[in-house]
């Protein structure tokens, strides 16, 4: 049974997050200071987050994304990670992850069934990632994407924020990454999800991008996957790897959107940007599945058509990425 929201849009995908900790703090994301963190008994158990998993699907849900802060930062992950892959009805677990623990999990999480990891990677270069994130070890990172490969999981997907000034002039050396290697790197639309006062100046549009790789390289569209998500793809002619780009901002993707959100504190949300969201916590409380399940129908049925990014005349609630999950 498809899962339609009041839009006529098939929403098939929930993106779950399981701790807003985080061992980075990149800039986008986080205020310089970092953000208070969640008490323990504030986040979803393992138990609760298998119970939204179970009536996600049970609803329609496909598949589900492991988001954070950092996943793989909570404790027993991988235990957790094993219990939700054996969701009858669950097609895809995947999971966004910033890559620096890959080297030492990478093994355990493929065995445990994830299928996919998107990465970020924002700079190939030790100071400029380090300077984005605060001080993260990019050979970390590196590490971590050759032994994921080793481990088995399928060609990964690398997220980079472009930001002018700061790590915009390595767009090209991103999209080369892609001729020898088979990623998909997807550039992405900063968004003042902080609310910077500079935002506008560090933004650089989906098409810039392009247009710069177009100058270069000759590049033709590439299809989308089955359940995937917003990224538009492209191929550099003869190239190993894709490109993408996800375009928040400059050309919003909410028409074709197929998710839903639950947050590391148990808020359901239908949209990134959809304020606070629905408190699920009572009823894991409660253990009544049936008004779990009716309460994420809800959250599907009033998603909002769009969000109010690109609207100066919206106002939006600053928040860090890191306690809703990207
Ligand atoms: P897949 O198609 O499953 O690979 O998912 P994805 O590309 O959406 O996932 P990922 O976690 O790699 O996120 C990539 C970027 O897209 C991040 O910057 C997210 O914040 C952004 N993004 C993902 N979903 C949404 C959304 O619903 N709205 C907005 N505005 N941005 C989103
Ligand atoms: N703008 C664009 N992308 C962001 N992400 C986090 N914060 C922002 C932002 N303000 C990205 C991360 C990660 C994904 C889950 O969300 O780089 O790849
Ligand atoms: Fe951590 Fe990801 Fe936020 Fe960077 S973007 S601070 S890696 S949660």
């Amino acid at each position: 049974m498809k899962l339609l929201d009041t839009h006529g849009r098939h929403i098939n995908y929930l993106r779950l997050s399981v701790t807003d900790r985080c061992n980075l703090r990149c800039s986008y994301c986080m205020p310089e200071q970092g953000i208070e963190k969640l008490c323990h008994g504030d986040i979803l158990s393992y138990e609760d987050l298998v119970s939204v998993a179970r009536q996600a699907v049970a609803i329609g849900i496909e598949k589900i994304r492991i988001t954070g802060g950092e996943p793989l930062v909570r404790r027993d992950i991988i235990r957790f990670l094993k219990e939700l892959s054996a969701v009858p009805g669950l097609k895809q677990l995947v999971l966004t992850t910033n890559g620096l623990l890959l080297a030492e999990m990478a093994e355990d999480l493929f065995k445990a069934g994830v299928q996919r990891l998107n990465i970020s990677l924002d700079s190939l270069k030790e100071q400029t990632f380090a300077h984005i994130t605060r001080g993260g070890d990019v050979h970390r990172v590196l590490r971590g994407l050759d032994a994921a490969e080793a481990a088995g999981f399928p060609p990964h997907k690398i997220n980079m924020v472009v930001m002018r000034g700061i790590n915009d002039e390595e767009v090209l050396d991103f999209a080369a990454m892609t001729l020898e290697r088979p990623y998909a790197v997807r550039f992405i639309e900063y968004m003042p999800t902080l609310q910077a006062d500079n935002w506008r100046d560090l933004s650089v549009s989906g098409s810039e991008i392009l247009e710069r790789i177009g100058k270069r390289y000759e590049l033709v569209p590439y299809g989308s996957q089955e359940l995937s998500g917003p990224s538009r793809n492209f191929k550099i002619k003869g190239s190993a790897g894709s490109i993408g780009i996800i375009t928040p901002i400059s050309g919003h993707f909410c028409s074709d959107c197929n998710r839903i959100r639950v947050t590391s504190a148990g808020m359901a949300k239908g949209c990134l940007l959809s304020g606070d969201g629905m408190d699920l916590k009572p009823l894991l409380r409660l253990g009544d599945e049936k008004r779990l399940r009716e309460a994420l129908r809800q959250i599907v049925a009033g998603k909002p058509d769009r969000h109010g990014l690109d609207d100066n005349n919206k106002e939006l609630q600053p928040f860090a990425m890191s306690r809703v999950g990207g």
